[in-house]
Parts: C-alpha cells; sequence; structure tokens
C-alpha cells in the first residue's frame, strides 16, 4: 500500500537493513519514503528506515519519483508538503557510500543526471510544493529544497541549510549551482557554494533561502496552513528569480557584475587554497556560464553542472577528499577500544588540574559542550587567567553573535575554579595539565586519585612524559590514560588517547568518548616517544633548522611548504608559534630516546642560546607585532646565527622531499614496527587534525603512496649519503619498498 491515510510518526524506524530479504528491502524503501493524504494535500514523508538519517541514494531517489508521480496523477490533490520524520535531520544529502563506488566519468552523469531528472521533476509538478525543513538540510538535501515553491525552515539550532560538497572535492549536481544563485542571488551563492558553507534558518530567511521561520512544534502546522492558503488562493506555482533593490537591481544582471563577482570570488578561493581543489574553481566556472540564462534554458545549464561535476568527481583530490570524510566517519562510530560493547562512564563533571595555557582551553572545551568543569590550580591569579581565557572565547562569539547573552553566561557558570580539592569526590574525569615534571606530576596524581571517586578516570595532558611511566603515581593505573590535546585546544580538532599498558577498556573509551563530546577527533595511540604526531613531526622541524643551517632563504622553504605542498604553515612559521625554545627541548629529548635518527644541528643549538622564542615574545624566525600578528622574515637571524646571505643551494625536490620523506620514514616504522597506532588510516587523520596535513592529499600515508615506497626509499638513500645518517630510509621502509608494498 502506497498511499496512508495517517501520518506514521509512530511507526519503528530503528530496524537494520542487514539481514533482511530482498522484499522486506524494497517494502523499507517505500516506507522511507510515504505518501500520506491530508485532504488536498499531499504529505510526503521522509524517514529512512534503518539509518538515522535521510540519504539520497539512487533507490531513495526512484522511491521519492514515484510518490512524486502519484502526487501528480492524482487530481485530488492541490498542494504537497515534504517533510522530514526524522528527529533533528532533515536530508544528510547524496549518499557517500554510493557516490564512493563510481570510478568513471560515465558514472558519474549517469547518477547526476538520474539526480537531477528527479529534482526537475520536483520543480515542473503541477501542484505547488513545500518544503518543511527541520536538522540538517545538507547537499542533495538542500537541492531538493530549492527546487520547491515554497520553503519553511525552523528557528532551532539543529536547522542547518547548505551545500559542503566542495568539501569533498565535488560541486553541487543536483541543480544546486543553477538554482541557488537564481534564488539568493551570485554573491550569497558564491559564498555557500564555494565555502561548502550551511546557514541556519534565520540567515537562511534574511538571504531569502527560505520564505519563514518557524519554532520547531509549528513547523508541520504552518506548512499545511501554507498549502491550504496556496489552495484557496489559487497563487499556485512559482519561479522564484532573486532580483535585488536599489543599485543592486540595476547591475544584478549584467554581465559586468556577473564577471566582477566571479573573479572577486576566484581570486578568494586562489588564496584560501594555494588552486589545489579543483571544485571550487569548477563551481564558478559553472555559474559564470548558467547565472542568467532564462528557464527555457535549464537543461543546458543543468549539462553543464552535470559535465564539471564529473570532471571533477574523477580528481585524485575528490578521492582522498572522500576518504577522509570516512575516516572521521569512522571515528563517530567507534570507542576507542576492540570490544565494541564497552560504553565507558557517561561525562559530566570535568576536573582540570592546572589552568594555564592548556588547562583554561580544555575548560573552555568541555563548558562549551554542557559539561561542568571545575579547575584547580596553585594560585587565584592562575585560576583567573584560565577562566579569562575560556571567556575571551565566548567574549567573541557573543560578539559574532554566534551566542545569546543567555548561553554566554550559562556556558561561563560551568567553570569553576579551587585552590584545592573541593568537589572533586562527585567528578567522572579529570583531565591533568599542570607542569611538564614527571616527578610533580606523579604526586599530583597520586593525591588526585585520593580525592576523586573510584570509579574516576584521570588523564593526562602531558605532551612529551611516558603515560606509563605517570601511571605508577596512580594507585590503580587502570583508571589512568593520556589525554594529549593540541594547542590552541579551542581550534585543534586532535586528540590523542594514549592508551597505556595498564590502562583499562572502560578507561579508554570514557576518555575516547570524552574527546567527541568535546567536539574533538581522537585517535588511540601507544605510549612512546611524542606520542605519534610530534614522534613525525619533530623530524620534519629539525630538518627545516637543517635548511638553514645549509643557508637556505627561511621565506623560501615556508612558502614552498605552504604553497606548493599545502601545508597549512611552513615549518619556520610553525616552530615560531610551537616556541622555538620549546622546538629545542623537545628535539633533545628526541635524540636521546631516537638516537641518529635525531641529529641537532648547530642553527638550533644558535636558537637555543638565544633570546629568540617565536611568536610568545615576539621574536624568532619572523616579526611579530604587539598583537601577535606575523610580520616578513627577521633577517637579523642570519648574521646573528653566522650564516650569511641565504645562497639556496637545494632544489624543491629536495626540500620537500628530506621533510615529508622523512616523516614517511618515521611513519613505516610507528605504524608497522611499534604499532604506536593501529591503522594507516588512523595515522592519516591524526596528521590532518593535528598538523594540518593537506587533507587534499588524503593524509601522509596516502601521499607516499601515491609516491610509492621504492621511490620514497631511493631518494632517502641518496638524502643520506649527501645530507646525513638522519635520512636514512629504517629497516621497515626498506622491507617494504623490496616486497613493493603500499601503506594502504
Ligand atoms: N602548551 C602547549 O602547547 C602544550 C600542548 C600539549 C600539551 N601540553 C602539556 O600540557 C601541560 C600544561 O602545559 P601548559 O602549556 O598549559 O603550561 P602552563 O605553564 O601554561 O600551565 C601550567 C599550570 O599548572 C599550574 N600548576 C602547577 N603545579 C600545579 C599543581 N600541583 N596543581 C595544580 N596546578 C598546578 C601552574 O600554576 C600553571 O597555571 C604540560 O604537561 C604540557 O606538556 C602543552
Amino acid at each position: 500500500m502506497d498511499i496512508n491515510t495517517e501520518t506514521n510518526n509512530d511507526k519503528k524506524t530503528g530496524n537494520s537493513l542487514n539481514g533482511t530479504t530482498k522484499d522486506q528491502q524494497s517494502m523499507s524503501i517505500e516506507e522511507s519514503v510515504r505518501l500520506v493524504a491530508k485532504g488536498d494535500v499531499a504529505l510526503i514523508e521522509w524517514d529512512l528506515i534503518g539509518e538515522s538519517a535521510n540519504k539520497m541514494s539512487s533507490a531513495t531517489m526512484t522511491r521519492f519519483k514515484e510518490v512524486l508521480e502519484q502526487v501528480e496523477e492524482n487530481k485530488d490533490f492541490k498542494a504537497a508538503v515534504i517533510i522530514s520524520r526524522k528527529k533533528s535531520i532533515f536530508m544528510a544529502g547524496a549518499d557517500i557510500n554510493e557516490i564512493k563506488s563510481l570510478k568513471t566519468k560515465e558514472d558519474f552523469s549517469k547518477a547526476v543526471e538520474g539526480g537531477q531528472e528527479v529534482v526537475n521533476f520536483l520543480e515542473d509538478m503541477r501542484v505547488p510544493v513545500i518544503v518543511a525543513i527541520h536538522g540538517a538540510c545538507m547537499g542533495g538535501g538542500c537541492e531538493m529544497a530549492i527546487a520547491c515553491d515554497y520553503r519553511i525552515a525552523t528557528e532551532d539550532k539543529a536547522t542547518r541549510i547548505g551545500l559542503p560538497e566542495v568539501l569533498l572535492g565535488i560541486i553541487p549536481g543536483f541543480g544546486g549551482c543553477v538554482r541557488l544563485p537564481r534564488l539568493i542571488g551570485i554573491e550569497a551563492a558564491y559564498d555557500i557554494i564555494l565555502n561548502g558553507k550551511a546557514v541556519d534558518g534565520k540567515k537562511a530567511k534574511r538571504i531569502g533561502l527560505v520564505d519563514k521561520v518557524v519554532p520547531v512544534k509549528e513547523l508541520e502546522n504552518e506548512a499545511m496552513r501554507m498549502a491550504h492558503k496556496i489552495i484557496k488562493k489559487k497563487s499556485g506555482k512559482r519561479y522564484k528569480e532573486f532580483t535585488g533593490s536599489g543599485l543592486q537591481k540595476k547591475v544584478i544582471n549584467s554581465n559586468l557584475m556577473k564577471g566582477f563577482v566571479s573573479n572577486m570570488a576566484k581570486k578568494n578561493v586562489m588564496k584560501f587554497t594555494g588552486g589545489h581543489y579543483p571544485a571550487p574553481l569548477k563551481a564558478i566556472e559553472v555559474i559564470k556560464k548558467t547565472y542568467g540564462l532564462p528557464r527555457s534554458q535549464r537543461d543546458r545549464a543543468l549539462r553543464i553542472e552535470r559535465e564539471a561535476f564529473c570532471e571533477v568527481a574523477v580528481t585524485q583530490v575528490s578521492k582522498n577528499l572522500i576518504n577522509v570524510f570516512f575516516l572521521r566517519e569512522d571515528v563517530k562510530k567507534r570507542n576507542g577500544v576492540a570490544d565494541a560493547s564497552v560504553k565507558g562512564h557517561d561525562v559530566h563533571t570535568v576536573g582540570v588540574l592546572g589552568a594555564g595555557t592548556m588547562g583554561g582551553g580544555i575548560a573552555y572545551a568541555a563548558a562549551d559542550k554542557g559539561m561542568f568543569v571545575r579547575m584547580k590550580d596553585i594560585g587565584q591569579e592562575a585560576i583567573d587567567i584560565g577562566y579569562q581565557a575560556a571567556e575571551k572565547i565566548w567574549k567573541k562569539k557573543l560578539k559574532r553573535r554566534r551566542l545569546s547573552k543567555y548561553e554566554f553566561s550559562e556556558k561561563k557558570s560551568r567553570i569553576t575554579g579551587v585552590l584545592d580539592y573541593t568537589g572533586f569526590d562527585k567528578l567522572d574525569v579529570v583531565i591533568e595539565a599542570i607542569v611538564e615534571n614527571m616527578d610533580i606530576k606523579k604526586k599530583v596524581i597520586g593525591e588526585t586519585a585520593s580525592k576523586v571517586p573510584a570509579d574516576c578516570i584521570i588523564a593526562t595532558n602531558t605532551s612529551s612524559l611516558s603515560v606509563n611511566e605517570m601511571a605508577k603515581g596512580h594507585p590503580n593505573p587502570a583508571n589512568f590514560v593520556g589525554m594529549h590535546f593540541f594547542n590552541p585546544v579551542d581550534k585543534m580538532p586532535l586528540v590523542e588517547v594514549i592508551r597505556g599498558e595498564q590502562s583499562s577498556d572502560e578507561a579508554t573509551a570514557t576518555i575516547f568518548n570524552l574527546a567527541k563530546k568535546m567536539g574533538k577527533v581522537p585517535v588511540v595511540v601507544k605510549d612512546g616517544p611524542g606520542f605519534l604526531v610530534n614522534r613525525l613531526l619533530i623530524p620534519y622541524l629539525i630538518e627545516a633548522a637543517h635548511f638553514l643551517q645549509e643557508g637556505m632563504d627561511i621565506q623560501k622553504v615556508d612558502d614552498l611548504y605552504k604553497k606548493q605542498f599545502g601545508m597549512p604553515m611552513g615549518p619556520f612559521h610553525l616552530l615560531d608559534e610551537i616556541g622555538l625554545d620549546v622546538g629545542v627541548k623537545v628535539s633533545k629529548i628526541f635524540r636521546e630516546s631516537l638516537g641518529e635518527r635525531i641529529e641537532i644541528p648547530d642553527t638550533m643549538v644558535k636558537l637555543e642560546n638565544s633570546d629568540r622564542m617565536g611568536k610568545k615574545n615576539k621574536k624568532g624566525f619572523y616579526l611579530w607585532d604587539e598583537n601577535g600578528k606575523k610580520g616578513g622574515v627577521d633577517t637579523s637571524i642570519y648574521s646573528e646565527f653566522g650564516l650569511g646571505t641565504p645562497t639556496n643551494p637545494l632544489t624543491d625536490e629536495e626540500i620537500i622531499g628530506r621533510g615529508i620523506y622523512n616523516m614517511i620514514n618515521e611513519a613505516a616504522t610507528v605504524l608497522i614496527e611499534e604499532k604506536i597506532v593501529e591503522s594507516p588510516g588512523e595515522l592519516d587523520l591524526a596528521m590532518i587534525m593535528g598538523t594540518g596535513f593537506p587533507p587534499f592529499r588524503g593524509g601522509l600515508l596516502r601521499y607516499a603512496d601515491t609516491i610509492g615506497t621504492q621511490k620514497i626509499c631511493d631518494d632517502l638513500e641518496v638524502f643520506a649519503t649527501k645530507y646525513g645518517e638522519r635520512l636514512r630510509p629504517m629497516q621497515t621502509l626498506r622491507t617494504m619498498a623490496k616486497t613493493n608494498r603500499s601503506f594502504y
């Protein structure tokens, strides 16, 4: 039976498709997009059976089309309303598993054409269609919505309407590039499409993306009311075009305007992506060609969009970005331990020891996500500084209207400071972020363990000390784990969860899930010098100091890594951000633990003896102003370190190769021999989230696989002979090359 006369709100939707027969599956699809007759209004409900989100797959789109046809054929229907029955999602977009399975341009073209046909059918329906949006309405969902006649959204925070395709290396292909600029104007459309952005209901209303915003509980009623009003007034179908106002109106459709705005958009894309991401540039091409075409030319416009989609969809960049997307999705489903049934504790209250740079950031991240935080330090002044650091971030959000005044004060009130252990007897988790000193940390951990409930998990944020050694300070090391945040905590998504030899499954899962609750991306690693990310990063940063020693220009090296390779910043800039004193200190610790893999050049010794600490004391490789803004290279460093004018003796290939292959060399050992991390995917995710390793390259090891272990080994052999044994390929990499093995 296809048409119901009652809503199916109460139908069970949680059963999995696994283990079902074909008949059951097709029934599930039928139930996933349902038609409910509401008098002369056809109510179309999306509720993908067995999934938490609605997705546009070939099966659901075929079913959707079927339902639309039924509405068309039944002349009793005078209007239609589309709504989702998921709690807080309208439509997640196209099924990315399906996109991943497509290989050739022909495959993509067929799939996109199918989707375009359904959306065109929707646009051309005899009856006016109103879409009622609550929750995420992304990609194909947004493209479906803009093909409808009227749009209503909820003012709820869960509502986000947008086109995130470029983040996966593709462009909107179900008419998004064609219809969105027509609906909201070229400038606002560029903002959404080129940045992969989503807007909330209120913003959507402001820019004309929706006609009305209402509270959640009003959504369905309002959509039905609107339908009846349209029927009554016989106002019927609508083809809405952005007209702008005033001067804007006059120039809006001129080619001059289109060219000017498009050129500006292109300049911006180039500035932010360095041209490494083809999708936004392709979207600009499509919009330039199709914006302003009359309605009669819709098929032509959509063909242009489809062809452009196929061009970017088959690129390696898109495949890499989709792989990264799945790595992130995988983390969402996991608990950080092999036994999927381990739940870990539900964390509501968090203690933070140390209210310094990291403690303040950690307190912010926990309180921001609704947890109550008790911050302890040894002095009131330190607590005040930690508290102010958190407050400063919320103030910025308040100023940008990302927070209401009420939310601002509510969030702030979740952090309280103490000088003793008051309240620690009620904590679920304590995160330690005090001075980097093993003896002090062990003592404080033991003391804390005696003040908290027996099942409270204590986690250390140490960046360089052994978690296994520190666990000796805890009377029950099963409840002790590493939780390594990156600086600045509010901006850096990665958290390394360091599972010590004695950490329990329960403790590891608790911290893994807590990191996710704090909005972070956790990766489980084993204890070892620098854990994972710093272990790979430090040899790379030391290599930069060798380049300087050998006569390279600081700016040239940084430009090469940033502009050509795509890192967020070059190694010298990164060292300035980290702190040159910290860089030198950690390098020396690494020299002790990793031996000849770490060769500290003279320039580093000179750094240690200089007063250059980087951004924090406004004196580093670069000039820094009072507000912490970076200027040009501080060229006085060349004479200060007795280096003379840079002669730039190294080729670009040598510079990139020595830095990146060095990391790959270390990564092979870390992954395969020492098993610090379980899979190449997790290593890649950690490098992307922790260092900004260019996502378009898919991660360090995905990149290594595109080069090949043999070539990397051969080049490292040459580098080692020319520049030092530290660059010699290690046994694991050599074996991989010999056996022609890749990382994935
Ligand atoms: N700064 C970074 O970039 C970074 C990154 C990752 C991890 N970490 C690690 O985080 C920890 C803290 O680093 P930070 O940069 O925030 O240091 P910080 O010096 O800014 O802050 C340390 C705070 O701990 C307090 N403190 C010292 N002894 C204490 C005690 N017994 N009880 C309570 N508080 C005490 C100090 O008063 C100070 O406020 C270190 O283990 C460090 O290795 C730092």
